[in-house]
């Protein structure tokens, strides 16, 4: 008998070892095993992001330098803008990565900041500061699932966003960009974003890398100055611009890009001791660091003292910009990164570190098991059902900051309405900048739906006159005059204004109708609080509708009382110039509308 027993013992330690062998090898040794494989060439090359346009004309040089990810910046784009034609491009790109000695998937990002917003088709969903105004994490989630979603049927699996900025100045280009003024605003709807890009399991088809941006303080630059100087103490650059990147990296954020911004004269991207010492220690962030475009070339008029600079602080992988041989292109950033190696100012612990946490990330998105763009969600990009998310997430974002004699919500039924403004019927206004070009232009811009305009006929009765005169001009009568007016699009510091005054022909506009004595609901499309006091003044009802991208039914659905708004304001909103920047929270504190203000109405009165 104890023979037996013995002998059972001895097969069933067999049969574990041999499981023991097969079981898959845990991230660490899978990262372990490929660092060992790799030729410091190979590793540098992991360190290397390069733009699409730097490197079409030379796609042999992906294999040559073993690269190890492409990005689409603002303005670079593939000849096909269809999903179709972006998915085929994408694929050809990721298959060079076949051709590697050492094969390691290629990482490719864009700035899928509202929508996969590069691509024709795609749903493009309100901007972050319109986000911000529906506080509410679901729809922030739902928003950023089916951008991801989207973005895989491209194969395009590394969005740089969400933006976490807590933009504390509206004079500022990227305010839009930003959830708003409120730290746990901003922390709330970032962890959110994370969550919905990233899914249940960051491998997953439908998920896509989150990268959390721009570490850290770009939203509290003096003068809201884009790429400028952040002079606070650390405790209040902690207490305002850190919550969202605590959190963020708790909910399972695995890269991040280093701001532009200084703090107190110390750009951010040679800042090692907010970069190595706060972040990948304090915080115990464990994804990589990547760079802004061409952020490294900032630190230093000498590029190979720059490179040093910023990948001793910390910075993993660089975005390099230009083609090969041209000023501080990929090939130069590789050789001089190199020379650092050789000459031990850039240690080869501190390259393994930066391709460990690269080719972690790669591991954790299955990057090594399925590389290539999914049909199943490619026929999925502008569909009917993404854009009923687009149109809710629109509804909740618009704001009503007045209703005088309740003229919202407006009778379907009306005998005949007036649209006024610029922004009525022009889908290129209401989804602003980062709209297939990186600043956004007007006009028919992207494939796909609705304008304002076209919104209201689609809402009101048969029997309805709809008249559209973007300058109000001709119009003498009127049960209501609808005037859609705002900002043109921009992008970055392309947007920075030191006047934030509503243009004189927008607020014509309104003066001339109301001087008709026809009632005027305005929609204001812009991308901060704008100075407007005159103009409320003169309007009816006043709805700050922000950048709500193609799904323009949203608009009409709260016009019309289909839904009541919810929306509450992201930013103070300054009666004057001189008010700002101005803060919940300030000393002074007297806007013409305060954060957190929205009005409401009743449901009741719109079936008359
Ligand atoms: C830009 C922006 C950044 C963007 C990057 C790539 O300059 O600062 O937000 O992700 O370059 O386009």
């Amino acid at each position: 008998m104890k023979m037996f027993s013995m002998l059972c013992t001895i097969l069933l330690l067999c049969a574990l070892t041999a499981a023991q062998q097969k079981k898959e090898p845990t991230i660490d040794q899978q990262v372990q095993n490929l660092l060992k494989k790799m030729t410091l060439e190979e590793k540098l090359g992991q360190m290397t992001q390069v733009d699409y346009d730097a490197i079409k004309n030379t796609p042999e040089d992906i294999v040559t330098y073993s690269l190890g990810s492409i990005l689409w910046g603002g303005n670079s784009e593939v000849a096909d803008l269809s999903a179709k034609g972006w998915a085929a491009t994408y694929d050809s790109l990721q298959q060079l990565s076949e051709k590697f000695r050492v094969k390691v998937p290629i990482l490719f990002g864009i700035d899928a900041v509202h929508g996969h917003n590069n691509v024709d088709g795609a749903v493009i969903f309100p901007h972050n500061i319109a986000l911000g105004a529906t506080n509410n994490p679901q729809i922030v989630e739902r928003v950023s699932m089916v951008t991801a979603q989207e973005m895989k049927g491209t194969g395009i699996h590394w969005a740089f966003a969400p933006c976490v900025a807590v933009a504390r100045n509206e004079r500022w280009g990227r305010t839009y960009e930003s959830f708003g003024e409120d730290p746990e605003l901003v922390k709330t709807l970032s962890v959110a974003h994370v969550k919905g890009l990233q899914g249940a399991n960051l491998a997953d088809q439908g998920s896509a890398l989150a990268c959390v941006k721009h570490y850290f303080g770009d939203g509290g630059t003096t003068n809201g100055k884009d790429q400028g100087n952040t002079e606070t103490d650390e405790t209040t650059m902690r207490k305002i611009h850190l919550p969202a990147y605590i959190d963020a990296i708790k909910s399972g954020a695995l890269s991040i890009m280093a701001s532009y911004n200084s703090w107190n004269g110390n750009r951010m991207h040679g800042n090692r001791y907010l970069i190595m010492d706060v972040l990948k220690g304090e915080l115990q962030f464990q994804g990589f660091v990547v760079s802004d475009w061409n952020g490294i070339d900032q630190l230093s008029a000498n590029y190979k003292y720059a490179v040093e600079q910023s990948i001793n602080a910390g910075v993993d992988m660089a975005m390099t910009t230009s083609p090969r041989g041209s000023f501080n292109s990929y090939d130069k950033y590789i050789s001089v990164l190199k020379e650092l190696v050789k000459e031990k100012t850039v240690s080869m612990k501190r390259i393994d570190d930066a391709v460990k946490r690269i080719l972690r990330v790669k591991i954790e998105m299955g990057l090594f098991r399925q590389k290539y763009s999914d049909k199943n969600l490619l026929v999925e990009v502008g569909s009917t059902a993404h854009r009923e998310v687009g149109r809710d997430a629109v509804r909740q974002s618009l704001v009503l900051l007045k209703n005088e004699k309740n003229l919202l919500p407006l009778s379907k039924n009306a005998k005949s309405i007036l649209v006024a403004g610029k922004g009525a019927d022009d889908i290129g206004i209401q989804c602003g900048g980062w709209t297939i070009d990186w600043q956004g232009k007007s006009g028919k811009v992207i494939s796909g739906g609705t304008t304002i305009l076209q919104a209201i006929k689609n809402t009101v009765s048969k029997e309805t006159e709809v008249t559209f005169s973007p300058d109000g001009s001709g119009a003498d009568s009127g049960d209501v005059a609808i005037v859609v007016i705002g900002e043109m699009p921009y992008a970055e510091f392309m947007g920075d204004r030191d006047d934030l005054t509503l243009t004189p022909e927008d607020a014509l506009i309104v003066d001339r109708l109301r001087a008709k004595g026809i009632p005027v609901a305005v929609v204001l499309l812009s991308g901060r609080p704008l100075i407007v006091t005159n103009v409320v003044e003169k309007s009816t009802s006043f709805i700050a509708a922000w950048l709500p991208g193609t799904e323009g039914q949203g608009v009409a659905d709260v016009l019309f009382g289909d839904y009541a708004p919810t929306g509450k304001l992201p930013h103070s909103w300054p009666k004057t110039m001189t008010q700002v920047p101005i803060n919940v929270g300030d000393k002074e504190y007297d806007p013409l509308f305060p954060f957190g203000f929205g009005l409401t109405y009743s449901i009741e009165k719109a079936t008359k």
